[in-house]
């Protein structure tokens, strides 16, 4: 079965990225890298990408101001470059702009450190220990017009423990994104297949 081109989106360090990358050494992975693009020249992800030998391309957002629309043409250019079939955002900083989102919806997931619909957008584990949550997690979804609002593709949960901070909980949480992103991945390519 051919593998679905798979471009990965990154602002930083870039451990969710590496974690695809891993899955995908796998020929029977239904995803082949093909391209790693960051909106930061500086992210560290780069140079993992790189070292694994996957084509990077760095777009730098501050040269386009606030014209977030002329930035993101200059990233569809790269991806359309590379053949991309679905993109995996992975630590991605930036708000994508409803023509970019309406370009790749439904080949466009994102992982999120919380159980949506809890917690949308920044600090999700401070706002889950705050309100005496027991659980915390991360889902992968679907990126639609809204900012973490698309359809939920799976979950993985966490205990929060007496004591916990931000940093404690989010070591716990990334140690299960790095797990459930590689799975949920597949089976967006799947959907994708089988034309949902
Ligand atoms: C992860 O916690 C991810 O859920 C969030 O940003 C973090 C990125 O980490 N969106 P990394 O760059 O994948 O290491």
């Amino acid at each position: 079965m051919r593998r679905l081109n798979l471009a990965i989106l990154i602002s930083g360090r870039g451990s969710n990225m590496e974690a695809l990358l891993h899955a995908a050494e796998d020929p029977a992975y239904p995803a082949k890298p093909v391209l790693v693009a960051s909106n930061r020249p500086d992210a560290k992800g780069l140079e993992t990408a790189a070292a694994a030998r996957i084509p990077t391309a760095a777009i730098d957002h501050r040269l386009y101001g606030k014209d977030r629309e002329a930035f993101e043409r200059q990233l569809d250019a790269e991806l359309e470059k590379a053949g991309t079939e679905i993109i995996a955002l992975a630590g991605f900083m930036r708000v994508l702009t409803p023509w970019f989102v309406g370009k790749w919806e439904g080949r466009l997931v994102n992982i999120h450190p919380s159980l949506l619909p809890k917690y949308r957008g920044l600090h999700t584990h401070q706002r889950a220990i705050e309100s005496g949550d027991a659980e915390g997690g991360c889902s992968v979804h679907w990126v639609s017009a809204g900012v973490d609002e698309g359809e939920v593709i799976a979950q993985a949960r966490v205990p929060i423990l007496p004591g916990d901070t931000e940093d404690t909980l989010a070591a716990r949480v990334l140690v299960e994104e790095h797990k459930l992103y590689p799975r949920a991945l597949a089976m967006a390519c799947e959907a994708i297949r089988s034309g949902k």
